[in-house]
């Protein structure tokens, strides 16, 4: 293993409790990840010694949370390579993100009949507000569809791509298969056609170098909870010229730069598009926490995660009944592990899991029209992070052929 997970885990206070009695084995990352003292310390720090509104008092308090808060922008910017720090917008979650794209660049932006391209494995964040903004504004959505193991189909994906096309928008990797889909190919055809893209970064920035710039999207959303941080705060990167270009999304205090009887003008990026007073304490969280991942190394969680994956994989194949979703390589397989087991459905599984202190989500993982597309209505899903032990794979296991010897199946 390339991170000492010991170590990490004593940073971790969560991860000392019991679940009915047993320690507590915690394999639902993807959905939210647990907290290191650092972050929790960071936002402690703050609420008792520096605590104030930003952006406004000329005092003190003001002043160090408002320098904290910038600080956590910058640290935010360099840590994706985004080229400048005001390219980061705060959201409260990629869902926000992804709203604000779908009202300030496709609302506002585009025209009826221009074409988005999403593909068939996105979660409902990037699909809702879009069925959304095709339905109000006469845009047309198009699906690409994936191969059999569970990537998207590149060439079937060129094919949807045409003079319409205005956006594309995809998942780095997914939340349900846990296919890494390498991005740059699909962003440069989708730039040949003149589309802008927006890369989901839900399931990537936990858990490997990302580089805005070097992958070359337009647009990268992420939810700060997924990454060692605290909720409501998420980031939208967005390509300096795009987000001068979108009008704002909600409007209020602390976006104008002059406001009078006949109209309001906006303040410059990122303010524009934060409205009213900042999640900062989180921001201040979501920046300990980048701090927090910088010192492990992010290639260096890439490969424990890799490990990791590798081995739940490989074990998982073995168990009776037992298919596993998404393709088999762990080089091109985040640390996600979704599966059916044959005649036990997800949900009884996860209770007589829960039931050995064991955590695992059931059901469609926000991503229903996948799991349509596979024929299933629900899965179990595993997923690993930066304090994830091999140890608690193989209770996994154990779990699992317990629940198919209480079930007799
Ligand atoms: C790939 C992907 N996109 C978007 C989201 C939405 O994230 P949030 O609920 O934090 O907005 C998730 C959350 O699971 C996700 O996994």
């Amino acid at each position: 293993m390339t991170l000492d997970t010991q170590r990490i885990r004593a940073d971790f206070p969560i991860l000392s409790e019991t679940v009915h009695g047993h320690p507590v084995t915690f394999l639902d990352s993807a959905a939210s990840s647990q907290k290191p003292l650092a972050v929790l310390q960071a936002m402690d720090d703050v609420y008792r010694h520096r605590y104030a509104n930003v952006h406004r008092g000329v005092y003190l308090f003001s002043d160090e949370a408002t320098q904290c808060y910038d600080a956590a922008r910058a640290k935010i910017a360099a840590f994706f390579g985004a080229r400048e720090t005001e390219e980061i917008v705060f959201t409260r979650n990629a869902t926000e993100s992804l709203n604000l794209l779908a009202y300030s660049y496709a609302r506002a932006l585009l025209q009826p009949g221009d074409e988005i391209v999403l593909t068939e494995l996105e979660h409902h964040a990037n699909f809702v507000p879009w069925l959304e903004a095709a339905r109000t504004h006469g845009l047309v959505l198009k699906f690409a569809p994936l191969t059999k193991d569970g990537r998207i189909d590149e060439v079937q994906f060129a094919s949807l791509l045409g003079p319409r096309t205005r956006l594309v928008s995809f998942a780095h990797v997914s939340n349900v298969l846990g296919t890494i889909t390498d991005p740059r190919p699909l962003i440069e055809r989708a730039h040949a056609v003149g589309a802008k893209v927006i890369l989901d970064g839900c399931q990537s920035a936990p858990h490997m170098p990302v580089d805005v710039q070097a992958l070359g999207c337009d647009f990268y959303v992420c939810s700060g909870h997924k990454m060692l941080g605290p909720t409501g705060i998420g980031v939208l990167y967005g390509r300096r010229e795009l987000l001068e270009a979108m009008p704002p999304f909600m409007t209020g205090g602390d976006m104008i730069s002059h406001v009078g009887f006949d109209g309001a003008r906006w303040a410059d990026i990122p303010l524009k598009f934060e409205a009213g007073t900042p999640a900062f304490v989180e921001a201040i969280g979501l920046g300990a926490a980048i701090d927090y991942l910088q010192a492990l190394g992010m290639h260096n969680v890439r490969a424990h995660e890799r490990a990791l994956t590798a081995y739940a994989l490989e074990r998982l194949s073995t168990v009776r009944g037992l298919r596993l979703l998404g393709p088999l390589d762990p080089d091109v397989h985040g640390g996600v592990a979704s599966f059916t087991l044959e005649r036990i459905h997800p949900h009884d599984l996860a209770s007589l899991l829960d039931e050995q202190g064991i955590a695992v989500r059931a059901g469609h993982h926000c991503a229903q029209p996948l799991h349509a597309r596979l024929g299933i209505t629900a899965t179990a899903r595993a997923s690993f992070y930066v304090y994830t032990l091999p140890e608690e794979i193989d209770r996994l296991i154990d779990g699992i052929e317990y629940a198919q010897r209480v079930l007799k199946r």
